[in-house]
């Protein structure tokens, strides 16, 4: 973990965030690269859920959000950790992670302490007027369903994904990227007719997995695991985690729950009319039914809810180990690779003049490099550090998959050098064919 760290800083992946001011904690920012890396996978993500299928809609609401939306979904009152202080050091521990110096009789009885930030909405800060930032996107999702059902022609079973902000305000922030006070979901909220709903549980367990593995994460280094008893979430009857063995131990990447009719139905109004079979929160406040006709029977009805939800930063995480590799190579040096799938590369192609102040070669490869942005397949660099094995060091460090070496035979005879981070070959191929070959590859 320390070297990925590292690495992450010196190239510009992740950095501590308010880093000049001592940093704070649990929170980062995402450098040039990291940026791109985080939004690749974002984006796979969201072509696989929106793009690739007819039966999801997506959804992009505030992160804002109204108490009485925390109220209602259990947030406000469940939401919580039980934490301890030590009166002798005078800090706060989450019960299960006391240190072994801290004795006995130092300490408090365990007190509830609520995850959400709060923040004043308007100009007066007497408490009156305040929001939560949402702890989880799937609430928004939820109190969306009405409006998302009114605007599009979608039927059971159909779903609703977001990629968006949470915040908790997490007792120990740790492990890097892994457990942090302000980070990224990928959510979907699958919506089922009731008695379908274990069927659907099982299919999206399947369907995630298979995703995490296309991102590059070994199926070796994955496990799942069925959440039981006390540790099941408030809303949810039954929970699958997919475990992954990150470097400081095996740990959630996303977790699928079967959240029955909870949500929807702790939303709605006038809960009698429905056959609710979980145990909704009274709500008086609401005044929406989120509820949808079955085209069968022609019954309104509270669907069961199916939700993948996957941790962004925690995804991240993860692409970047498993990418990271220190080879030997065969003239006994060693090289640092991010081998990472080729589409989730943060630069898909470097254009690297051989002369850096030759101004002829420079503007032929600043000439390549538009060419091959324009394909839309994702950042491409001019690298003009006039030091050919300095550049390919570099751009193996970082991951891209291609370097374009423009010379003097670019000049005279029209050919490109295209060397291949993960072989290290080199093919000479004529520049007329850079375009179509930069495409190609990034279909293979
Ligand atoms: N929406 C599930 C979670 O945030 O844990």
């Amino acid at each position: 973990m320390d070297e990925l760290v590292a690495l992450c800083k010196r190239r510009g992946f992740i950095y501590q965030s308010s880093e000049i001011y001592g940093g704070l904690q649990g929170l980062y920012d995402y450098g040039p690269l990291g940026v791109e890396l985080k939004n690749n996978l974002k984006m796979t993500w969201w072509v696989s859920m929106v793009y690739e299928r007819d039966d999801i809609e997506g959804l992009d609401a505030s992160i804002l959000t109204h108490s009485d939306v925390l109220k209602h979904s259990g947030h406000e009152d469940t939401f919580t950790d039980p934490l301890i202080d030590c009166k002798s050091c005078g800090l706060r521990f989450r019960s299960d992670q006391i240190p072994e110096q801290c004795k006995d009789e130092e300490l408090t009885e365990p007190r509830d302490f609520n995850l959400m930030f709060k923040t004043n909405v308007g100009p007066i800060d007497d408490g009156s007027s305040f929001a939560y930032l949402r702890p989880e996107t799937a609430q928004q999702i939820f109190i969306n369903f009405k409006n998302i059902v009114d605007s599009t022609s979608q039927s059971l079973p159909f779903g609703i994904a977001q990629i968006g902000k949470a915040f908790r305000n997490e007792i120990t922030p740790r492990n890097f990227i892994f457990r942090v006070r302000e980070f990224e979901q990928m959510e979907l909220e699958f919506f089922v007719k009731p008695g379908t709903d274990e069927e659907w549980h099982k299919k999206w367990v399947d369907s995630r997995l298979e995703w995490w593995i296309n991102q590059g994460i070994p199926k070796n280094k994955i496990e799942l695991q069925t959440i039981e008893g006390n540790e099941l979430s408030h809303y949810s009857k039954s929970t699958i985690d997919i475990m992954y063995k990150f470097p400081h131990g095996l740990e959630e990447l996303e977790g699928i729950a079967n959240r029955t009719d909870f949500d929807l139905g702790s939303h709605s109004k006038n809960q009698n009319e429905f056959n609710i079979t979980s145990k909704v929160i009274e709500n008086k406040a609401s005044n929406a039914k989120l509820a949808i006709q079955d085209l069968d029977s022609k019954e309104w009805v509270i669907p069961y809810v199916i939700e993948p939800s996957a941790g962004v930063d925690r995804g991240v995480l993860a692409v970047l180990n498993e990418a990271f590799n220190i080879e030997k190579l065969p003239d006994g040096k060693e090289r640092t690779v991010l081998s990472f799938p080729r589409h989730l590369s943060p630069i898909k192609a470097a254009v690297v003049p051989l002369k850096k102040n030759n101004n002829d070669i420079v503007e032929k490869a600043k000439e390549i490099k538009n060419r091959l942005q324009k394909c839309q397949l994702g950042r491409v660099v001019i690298e003009n550090t006039g030091n050919i094995g300095k550049s390919y060091r570099k751009h193996d460090e970082v991951g891209t998959p291609l370097c374009i070496t423009v010379d003097f035979d670019t000049l005279d005879k029209g050919t490109v050098t295209v060397r291949d981070r993960d072989t290290m070959k080199q093919d000479v191929i004529d520049q007329s064919k850079i375009v179509d070959y930069f495409s190609n590859y990034f279909k293979q």
